[in-house]
């Protein structure tokens, strides 16, 4: 009997030490998601594992990529600068040095002088021939905590930009994910006022944003609600908001649109059966969440490779893919010139070019 007490009361101890443990540290305050099962499922094609490896070893995590009009390829790397591959001889350039680690999405401006790049931590950026200069850190008073993909309207009315959280900086995404409050916002640069608005608020994750090819809609993606926004920008339904498409297998993350009008959106593995299950209690979240390592290993563990081509009328078209992760892992980012497609991940040190042609199955 005594011994009973004694373990019932190193039990009680245990679980006392770990629930003051999770009130302390805890950083989240997370709510419950509950998500449908995804209808899009689809069967492995690994497609991606036919990309050919660019400038592997000189890039380190090349979120995204942009080629240009000429077939130059820009991407930042996580030393802090811009480099870019000529079309012609296929010659890397560190191009211009930005500095930090966090440089996310990157476009080239309507002038195409300078590059315009979210950096997470500082905010939308500006990089021209002699300097670097920050065109928005705050939004009326607030922190841009996590700049992560920008687009410029082409008639040079505004530079639209994701703030993903509010809450939680790049090192810690995966807590904004487990926390599943709409922490983020869509944000408008105005190159004439240098004013910057907010555009939509309350957003879970806003993660890559493009233009249609008339630019009379834009598309941002909300990585942790499994879907992607329609917003117009002109005509009859200016200023509303629709689902462009949803219940996504993974968490959309950039988006770009391709020469056809259709876009490409690269789609992280984020979702699982056991994920599904954790994100449906928040004591659950909130016990995971004061464990870094635990974080951690949620985080990275293994994560494939998905991109789609979606039709600007948010239909699925074509599924690219490499589900172990074996040549492209998570893959964050695709735009499609010239027939073939150039492929961005955090993970990697090349950019990946996959010829749209060979669709083939291996
Ligand atoms: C490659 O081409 C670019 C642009 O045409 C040029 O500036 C660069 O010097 C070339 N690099 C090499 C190694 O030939
Ligand atoms: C700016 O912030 C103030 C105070 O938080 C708020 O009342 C106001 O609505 C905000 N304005 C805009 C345009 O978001």
């Amino acid at each position: 009997m005594r011994r009973w007490i004694s373990v019932a009361a190193a039990v009680v101890a245990a679980l006392l030490g770990v629930a003051a443990h999770v009130s302390l540290y805890s950083p989240i305050s997370p709510l419950p998601l509950r998500l449908p099962v995804s209808p899009l499922t689809f069967t492995p094609n690994n497609l991606l594992q036919r990309a050919e490896k660019l400038g592997e070893g000189r890039l380190q995590g090349p979120e995204d990529v942009y080629v240009d009009g000429d077939g130059t390829l820009y991407t930042a790397s996580r030393d802090g600068w811009i480099k870019r591959m000529h079309a012609a001889n296929r010659s890397w350039e560190d191009w211009r040095l930005v500095g930090g680690s966090s440089l996310l999405g990157l476009t080239l401006s309507v002038s195409g002088d300078d590059v315009l790049i979210c950096d997470a931590d500082k905010g939308l950026l500006k990089v021209g021939k002699e300097e670097v200069v920050v065109l928005a850190s705050e939004v009326n008073g607030s922190k841009i905590r996590f700049a992560d993909d920008v687009i410029e309207a082409s008639d040079g009315s505004g530079v639209y930009f994701s703030d993903a959280s509010t809450r939680f900086g790049l090192h810690e995404y995966f807590l904004d994910l487990l926390e599943a409050r709409p922490n983020g916002r869509l944000l408008k640069f105005d190159p004439s006022t240098k004013e910057t608005t907010v555009v939509l608020a309350d957003l879970a994750f806003p993660n890559g944003v493009a233009l249609s090819s008339d630019q009379d809609f834009l598309v941002v993606c909300e990585t942790w609600r499994f879907r992607c926004l329609k917003h117009w920008l002109k005509g009859k339904k200016t200023g509303e908001t629709e689902v462009f498409i949803d219940n996504l297998p993974g968490g959309p993350d950039n988006i770009k649109l391709a020469p056809d009008g259709s876009f490409w959106i690269a789609v992280l593995q984020f979702r699982s059966k056991g994920m599904d299950l954790l994100h449906r209690s928040p004591t659950a979240k909130k016990v995971v969440a004061a464990f870094p390592k635990v974080v951690k290993a949620l985080q990275t563990r293994g994560i494939g490779g998905m991109v789609m081509n979606v039709g600007s009328d948010g239909k699925i078209r074509r599924v690219l893919d490499d589900s172990d992760g074996k040549v492209m892992s998570f893959v964050t980012s695709a735009m499609e010139f010239q027939g073939y497609l150039y492929v961005g991940s955090l993970h990697s040190n090349f950019v990946g070019k996959f010829d749209l042609r060979s669709d083939h199955p291996l």
